[in-house]
């Protein structure tokens, strides 16, 4: 593959402002309906709209026939208007005359079904057909719109894997047999590496290769993470074959492909290395009043994924989604919190799918800027709202987020411990496990970035991996390095259990930690469900709902926390190896998230941070700042009003009101506060007391 690398030098976005807007579809809509979107859209504060993302069919009806008249002038139109075009490839789902003429582009499940046209994505990443249209159809878009003012940045395809991240068809099975050999050279490199012995697996063809379908039992786990680790490649190369197009016609075009967030299936470290800005669709459920939570790790990795660089918030719910089971609008307010939520997180972006609701199709009760009800409509309020005020943030844009706590976000160890079927529990899954450590953090009141699990550690007081499943000695080494320097790391359950293919390190967990840890694992114990067992630590006793091991520690460290029933009873259970002015601490067992939090909090005031005493996790403060200035979000996600202690001074940009030593925010309230750039990050204590709503 060639293409963009990420030592290369970035193209900027060509928008000089926060972006601010949405996806736009004016194909469904007539030409007199577009004049009222761009009159509507001025009045809001539009920049930027993202089209034609599904419009294949539209500006190619039959092979080799383009149509270009009716995005040519929509185009012109919005950009006479002054708003910027996200410009979509409009490769992110095929004209039917092209999967009629090529049914085998179409994607299998795991039973071998062929899925059907009538919905979107209908292809297989790996098909030569899919993939040579999917170039044409990039190159003419390029070719035709490259020299136009309004573009502002290239979208390619639309949230790679929502519908089809995986194909189990047979041109999948010869791809993923190429990958296979291009991985281990030859069929013993491949018999040796997937433990073939085990259940009579050895193959003596490639042919024989299929991809992992549906077995009469458990499939070999090697096999599955491969095919997991094979499938997020077959998208990212397809994903590169737009990238090279693009370089090739427009180089000076930044390009991106939205992101789903923590999304399982593609490894996002891989994606965000090739192309030029971040971007993601975000959709907190508005059902779950502590959505936010997740929604702030979802950030930390976005802004993690270009090294700390503003990303852009592409799409976000004006109220109701319409994928769920039951769709809760969102309370007055919340769009604004929401929005500002992420860019306090390092977006430069708010926008939305999408700008007009939809009169029929998948997605007519899915809220949008403009709702049904036109200029009316409650959303269309709110979001002019935001747009207006997201004015009075410029000077945040380019800004970086503060933090000083890193959570290791590794793929491979995600897959690994979700996709194989014979594990010692399945209670113990790395996403949960991941969110249920972020969320103790957050609600200490940290930021916190993700990063990758062989570092670079070096911006870090903090470092915890909630579980690394899968380690390599580069891991170890690099999280070694970082505690050596000084640094506090925090290991979660089950890690440094396999390599990467996925044999048991010698002599059992934590394998290549087991120095910097000092600790050994003699046996997984998860518990029964309905079970719970109990560590006394520090004088409180934490709550073990799933997962505890039998761990013996060295000499040298110092046991934290103690089990305190059960058949583990009187065994270390929390461990912390003082390195110099660093520490590695081991955590045995899944601790409930107000076990969590004595815990923690430990860690970080031991590394020199604050950790509130209070919790309150409606309440979340995040430092954007430049070298001379904090930009420090105040954001209440809560129903109630709530009142913070300042730690000093600061200009609310959104008001111009100053505070000084204490905010007073309303239901859904914000504030951002500037002020000179403090050495450290500031940070806000909230005041108990929660007046009546
Ligand atoms: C996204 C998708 C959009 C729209 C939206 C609805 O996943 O990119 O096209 O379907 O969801 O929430």
């Amino acid at each position: 593959m060639s293409g963009p690398r990420a030592d290369q030098p970035l193209r900027r976005v060509r928008l000089d402002a926060l972006a601010f807007g949405g996806d736009y579809n004016p194909d469904q809509w007539s030409e007199e309906t577009w004049h009222e979107d761009i009159r509507l859209m001025r009045e809001a504060g539009v920049n930027m709209v993202s089209l034609p993302i599904f419009s294949w069919p539209q500006l190619e009806p039959e092979p080799g026939v383009y149509d270009w008249a009716w995005l040519d002038r929509i185009i012109d139109l919005l950009w006479d208007a002054g708003i910027a075009i996200d410009l979509a490839t409009a490769t992110a789902t095929p004209p039917s005359w092209l999967l009629r003429a090529h049914p085998e582009m179409a994607p299998w499940d795991a039973d071998g079904h062929r899925l059907e046209f009538g919905s979107r994505q209908t292809y297989c990443p790996s098909s030569p057909i899919w993939r040579e249209n999917v170039a044409r159809m990039a190159r003419a878009m390029a070719e035709r719109y490259g020299e136009h003012p309004g573009l502002a940045m290239w979208h390619i395809s639309n949230e790679y894997g929502d519908h089809t991240s995986r194909c189990w068809c047979p041109e999948s099975a010869r791809h993923f047999r190429r990958w296979l050999q291009e991985r281990y050279g030859d069929l013993d490199g491949l018999n040796e590496a997937w433990g073939v012995n085990v259940w009579g697996q050895r193959y003596t063809s490639w042919e024989h290769i299929e991809t992992p379908k549906r077995a009469p039992g458990p499939v070999n786990p090697t096999k599955l993470l491969d095919f997991e680790r094979f499938s997020s490649d077959a998208l990212l190369e397809l994903f590169q074959i737009e990238i090279d197009v693009l370089r090739e016609v427009t180089p000076d075009i930044a390009v991106t492909t939205n992101f789903m967030s923590m999304f399982r299936d593609l490894d996002y470290w891989d994606f965000a290395a090739v192309e030029d800005v971040v971007t993601d669709d975000a959709y907190p459920d508005p059902a779950d009043p502590t959505s936010h939570v997740g929604a702030a790790l979802n950030y930390g990795l976005m802004r993690a994924l270009k090294d700390g660089q503003p990303w852009l918030l592409l799409e976000s719910s004006a109220s109701a989604t319409s994928w769920r089971d039951v769709n809760v609008p969102k309370a007055p307010g919340k769009i604004r919190v929401e929005s500002l939520q992420a860019v306090a997180h390092g977006s430069d972006a708010v926008m939305f799918f999408q700008w007009r609701q939809a009169k029929y199709g998948q997605e007519k009760f899915h809220s949008s800027m403009l709702g049904h009800r036109g200029e009316r409509s409650r959303s269309f309020r709110e979001t002019k709202a935001l747009g207006l005020e997201l004015q009075k943030l410029e000077a945040v844009r380019g800004t970086r987020v503060r933090s000083r706590v890193g959570l290791v976000v590794d793929w491979d160890s995600w897959w690994g411990s979700s996709a194989a079927e014979s594990l010692p529990s399945q209670r113990l899954q790395w996403a949960q496990q991941a969110r249920a450590w972020h969320r103790a953090l957050y609600a200490l009141g940290q930021p916190v970035d993700a990063v990758r699990a062989a570092g670079p550690f070096d911006r870090y007081d903090v470092v915890v991996v909630p579980n690394l499943y899968i380690a390599e000695q580069e891991h170890a080494d690099a999280l070694a390095a970082f505690v050596e320097r000084g640094g506090h790391l925090v290991v979660g359950p089950f890690s440094g259990v396999v390599d990467a293919t996925e044999k048991v390190h010698d002599g059992g967990a934590p394998g290549p930690l087991r120095t910097l840890l000092g600790i050994e694992v003699d046996e997984q114990w998860p518990l029964a469900d309905g079970e719970t067992e109990q560590i006394a630590y520090a004088g409180e006793t934490l709550t073990v709902p799933s997962w505890s091991e039998w761990i013996e520690a060295d000499d040298d460290v110092q046991v934290r926390g103690t089990y305190a029933s059960g058949e583990l009873a009187g065994l270390p259970a929390v461990t912390c190896r003082p390195v110099g002015r660093g520490s590695a601490w081991y955590v045995s067992a899944m601790i409930d998230h107000d076990g969590m939090l004595p815990l923690f909090r430990d860690v970080l005031r031991t590394a020199g941070l604050p950790a509130r005493d209070h919790v309150d996790l409606d309440v979340e403060v995040v430092t954007r700042a430049d070298d001379t200035t904090d930009y420090t979000f105040y954001l209440n996600h809560g129903r109630a009003p709530v009142a913070v202690e300042l730690p000093g001074p600061g200009f609310d940009l959104l008001t111009g009101a100053r505070h000084s030593d204490r905010l007073d925010l309303d239901r859904y309230g914000v504030a951002v506060l500037a002020s000179p750039r403090a050495d450290t990050i500031p940070t806000a204590t909230p005041i108990p007391v929660k007046e009546d709503a």
